[in-house]
Parts: structure tokens; C-alpha cells; sequence
């Protein structure tokens, strides 16, 4: 059973050193899980969507919810699905900071996107939308 998942929390401290921690562990764990997905960061947050079989998600966001990296997670969106939409990159890097700001806004608010104001629904389409433009920094 494939699910699909998008998570936001506060970062704790994110300088570039400790982001780049976080994807080579990810990576390498989430290949050996067939877990797919892309971690975005800046403004202060970090905002995942992670993809594969429902039990490794449900692991490994546990895992991910005891991390003292990042606080106040909150679960923005999940489903059942039939296909995955990021099947290229185990754990594929967005910093948010650098995107044109109007593929942002495009589905915020308004800039820079905060925790509270996040729509699932909206933050999922904007990540296909950065997949679709390889907007997203393998792997
Ligand atoms: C924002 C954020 C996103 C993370 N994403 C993943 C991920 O996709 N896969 C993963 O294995 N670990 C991820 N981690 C790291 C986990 O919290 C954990 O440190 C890692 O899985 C290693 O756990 P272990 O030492 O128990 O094996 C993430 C951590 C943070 C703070």
C-alpha cells in the first residue's frame, strides 16, 4: 500500500551544515526503505513530503517526530495513492529561499510561508510543480 505525506515543523537551529546532515541520513535510509520524497527548508521551516509503503512512512515519520532538530511538527497532509509523484529522489533538496518567489505564492498566502497558514492540499501541488520544472536538487 503506497501513501503519500507532507509534514511542516520550526527548525531548530538550521544552518547549512546540519540540513545537509539531515539529507544524507535520510537518503541513505530512505533508499533502504523505498521511501521517496523531497525536504524543503528556509524561512525558518522545514516541509517534507514523503512517499512509499504505509507502515516504512509511518516509521520513519515516528522517528522523525522525536528529532530535537526541528520542533511543533504538524501533519499537513496524507492519502492513499496509486503512483508515486517522486519516484527520482530519496530524499531530494528545496531550499526555499531560492525558488522565484512567485512559485511560492502561487499557492501561499503570502510570503514567507509560515507553519499556521500551510494548506496540505496546495503545499503538495506546489511540490509537483517544482518536481515538473527540476526545481528540486537531487538526489
Ligand atoms: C526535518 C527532518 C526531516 C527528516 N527526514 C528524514 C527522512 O526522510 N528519512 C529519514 O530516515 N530520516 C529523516 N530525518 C532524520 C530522522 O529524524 C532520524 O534522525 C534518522 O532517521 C536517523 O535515525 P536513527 O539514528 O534512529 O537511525 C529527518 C529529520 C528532520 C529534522
Amino acid at each position: 500500500m503506497l501513501v503519500q505525506m507532507i509534514f511542516a515543523s520550526v527548525a531548530v537551529e538550521p544552518d547549512d551544515a546540519a540540513v545537509a546532515k539531515i539529507l544524507t541520513q535520510g537518503r541513505s535510509h530512505n533508499a533502504r526503505q523505498g521511501i521517496t520524497g523531497v525536504l524543503c527548508h528556509g524561512h525558518g521551516i522545514y516541509l517534507q513530503l514523503m512517499e512509499g509503503n504505509r507502515s516504512a512512512v509511518n516509521q520513519i515519520y515516528a522517528k522523525v517526530l522525536q528529532d530535537p532538530r526541528h520542533r511543533d511538527a504538524e501533519l499537513l497532509y496524507f492519502a492513499e495513492i496509486q503512483e508515486r509523484g517522486f519516484a527520482n529522489w530519496t530524499l531530494g533538496h528545496v531550499r526555499l529561499e531560492k525558488l522565484n518567489a512567485s512559485a511560492v505564492l502561487k499557492y501561499a498566502e503570502r510570503l514567507p510561508l509560515q507553519l499556521d497558514a500551510l494548506n496540505g492540499a496546495a503545499v503538495r501541488a506546489m511540490l509537483l510543480d517544482l518536481a515538473a520544472t527540476a526545481a528540486i536538487a537531487h538526489k
